[in-house]
């Protein structure tokens, strides 16, 4: 067993190292793989167990396999008008345009779509889409997309190392460029240090900052605190989307995903006095509206009395019948039935806003996913740009097979012609000295008290609606956890030690959180996720994107207008002519 300040390391020598193994960095391993590189994988999980599973409802792109009038330039509008207008336009451009043959190609390694009569992939209604868009396998899509990846990393023979964590980039101390990382082998608690000339992190969001969320334990936002002391500049961290449905109880499951495909497939959302309460909201798009309207709708419901006693609003599906509902949302039906005890072919189901995505994260070049630090990238939810100030559901998913696919791809053009790069064994011996620092505090902090501190603060104070005196009380409450987590402790053996991964986890969890309520309470309007009680107004003002940055030791802020997007672009966002497509039928009948 190793020694608990054991600081020796084996060094292993890669090309890119891939940090995460959901969607985005599995389709990146493939395409760097398949341009010759010598890739390594890292999974902080197991392979095939990754929070892409949670995008259960579908992937959007624009097939027009039911609404043939359907194109990528509607796509775009769709993603960049519910953005709210602070999305980068040439990521959206980027993603409406290649969207559909990502989906193709998931097909071709062998995904299996729900099918139209005509062997189509099928495709259904989603919040704010204006056409059928969503590709789904019942309400297992993101199962079935990392099923597909994992099949073609495993056929090339990728390697991968899972139950591991990077904890930091080691640069080259002459360019700035990357040349390694430290990894924590989880299982044995010994250290790596992968020498490579690219890092692309793919390590999904920091929802896990929230008490009540759809992500799981992974999600504790690895990847943008690593970006940001490698000197990556961040983006958009204010914005962070509540889904409208989560799970209520048991307490064990509260806040665990109900997919809006339940809304997709004509569930109905009413209060506790039988109204169908989203007239009130968006009379022409009802449940369907975009997420930040909805879970802002149920939000106020519930605050405003009109909740069920649990604290909730009522979601209805019982009117398509067992048959019909364990066919296209089989995993919602068991669900309720195993966790709840609710058959949702006969009851309602009680609902309320959960912590779901992060749409800002890692700024990144749209067409290459590198960040300001060379030989660093960022893909799929750790990174920011596409989604702006609010998701459109399904967007994730088709998100991180185009910009999985380019960042692998950038990467390897990147290395082919890289300089050879110096990572120095003091710059490797600092990190290992600081992410052992746990194990030699003595009466120090409890690291799962001050990770329940920070979730408890963020869902408090950092909520649905905000304001300044609430933002400056959690930014308060958050700057003391980080002054108590300097002296936090780690207790028992190396391997597979839970206190020592908190530990770690509490730093980058209260850096994300440091930088999120500062963009918060920076952003003085109400835009997308971002509603803020005391500026209640969206303001042209604000068509700014916020950039957080570490500059001589201290966290800065900058806030930069939105890229200017092109003329032909800016004439695909007139809504008036979208809106008379909506008005069209959309049942599928
Ligand atoms: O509701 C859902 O199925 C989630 C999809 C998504 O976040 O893209």
């Amino acid at each position: 067993m190793l020694d608990n300040l054991d600081s020796s390391y084996e060094t292993i020598e890669y090309d890119i190292l891939i940090v995460g193994a959901g969607g985005a960095g599995m389709r990146a391993a493939i395409e760097a793989s398949d341009k010759g590189t010598k890739v390594l994988l890292l999974c902080k999980s197991l392979l095939g167990k990754a929070h892409t599973v949670m995008a259960e409802g579908g992937i959007a792109a624009s097939l027009g396999n039911i609404d043939p009038q359907d194109n990528w330039k509607i796509h775009f509008s769709d993603t960049i008008v519910e953005g709210q207008s602070i999305s980068n336009w040439k990521m959206a451009e980027i993603f409406a345009k290649e969207a559909p043959d990502r989906v193709l190609e998931l097909e071709r390694y062998g995904a299996l779509f729900d099918r139209t009569g005509d062997g189509l992939i099928m495709q259904r209604p989603f919040g704010a889409h204006s056409y059928r868009r969503l590709c789904y396998v019942g309400d297992r899509t993101g199962l079935e997309l990392i099923r597909t990846l994992e099949d073609q990393v495993l056929n090339r023979n990728i390697p991968y190392i899972d139950e591991a964590v990077v904890t930091g980039i080691i640069k080259d101390p002459t360019s700035g460029a990357v040349s390694g990382a430290v990894v924590i082998r989880i299982r044995s608690g010994a250290l790596l240090f992968v020498k490579c000339k690219a890092v692309i992190l793919a390590t999904g969001g920091c929802g896990k900052v929230y008490s009540v969320t759809s992500n799981s334990w992974e999600s504790t936002g690895d990847g943008i605190a690593i970006a940001y002391r490698a000197g990556a500049e961040l983006m958009d961290m204010e914005m962070m989307q509540f889904h409208p449905t989560g799970m209520i109880y048991p307490a064990g499951v509260r806040g665990m995903l109900i997919t809006e495909a339940v809304r997709g497939e004509g569930g109905i959302l009413t209060n506790i006095d039988g109204e169908r309460f989203m007239a009130r909201y968006d009379p022409k798009r009802m449940e369907l509206s975009a997420r930040d309207v909805v879970a802002r709708a149920i939000y106020t419901e519930i605050k405003e009395g009109r909740g069920t006693p649990n604290g909730a609003v009522y979601l209805d599906i019982t009117q398509k019948g067992e048959a019909y509902i364990k066919k296209k949302l089989p995993s919602m039906y068991y669900q309720f039935l195993e966790f709840a005890n609710v058959d949702i072919s006969k009851e309602k189901m009680e609902v309320a806003p959960t912590v779901h995505y992060h749409m800002g994260g890692v700024r990144v070049d749209p067409e290459t996913a590198v960040t300001n630090v060379p030989g660093l990238y960022a893909a799929g939810e750790v990174a920011s740009g596409l989604h702006g100030a609010n998701r459109l559901g399904g967007n994730s998913l088709s998100d991180i097979l185009v910009f999985g696919r380019r960042a692998g791809a950038a990467a390897a053009d990147y290395v082919k012609i890289a300089a050879d790069l110096v990572a120095t064994p003091e710059d490797i011996g600092k990190e290992i000295s600081r992410i052992l620092s746990p194990f030699k505090a003595t009466n120090g902090e409890n690291p799962f008290d001050l990770k329940d501190k920070i979730a408890q603060t963020m869902w408090r104070y950092v909520g649905i609606v905000r304001n300044e005196e609430d933002l400056k009380k959690g930014l308060e409450e958050i700057q003391k956890i980080r002054l108590d987590s300097k002296n936090v402790q780690a207790r028992g053996p190396r391997g597979y030690n839970q206190s020592w991964a908190d530990s770690l986890s509490v730093w980058n969890m209260v850096l994300d959180c440091e930088a999120l309520i500062m963009s918060a309470i920076t952003r003085k309007e109400s835009r997308g996720a971002h509603t803020r009680s005391d500026y209640p107004k969206k303001d042209d003002a604000w068509l700014v994107n916020i950039v957080v940055k570490l500059k001589e030791g201290q966290m800065v802020l900058d806030k930069i207008p939105v890229p200017q997007m092109p003329d032909e672009l800016k004439a695909l966002l007139n809504r008036e002519e979208i809106l008379l497509w909506k008005g069209k039928d959309k049942s599928g009948k």
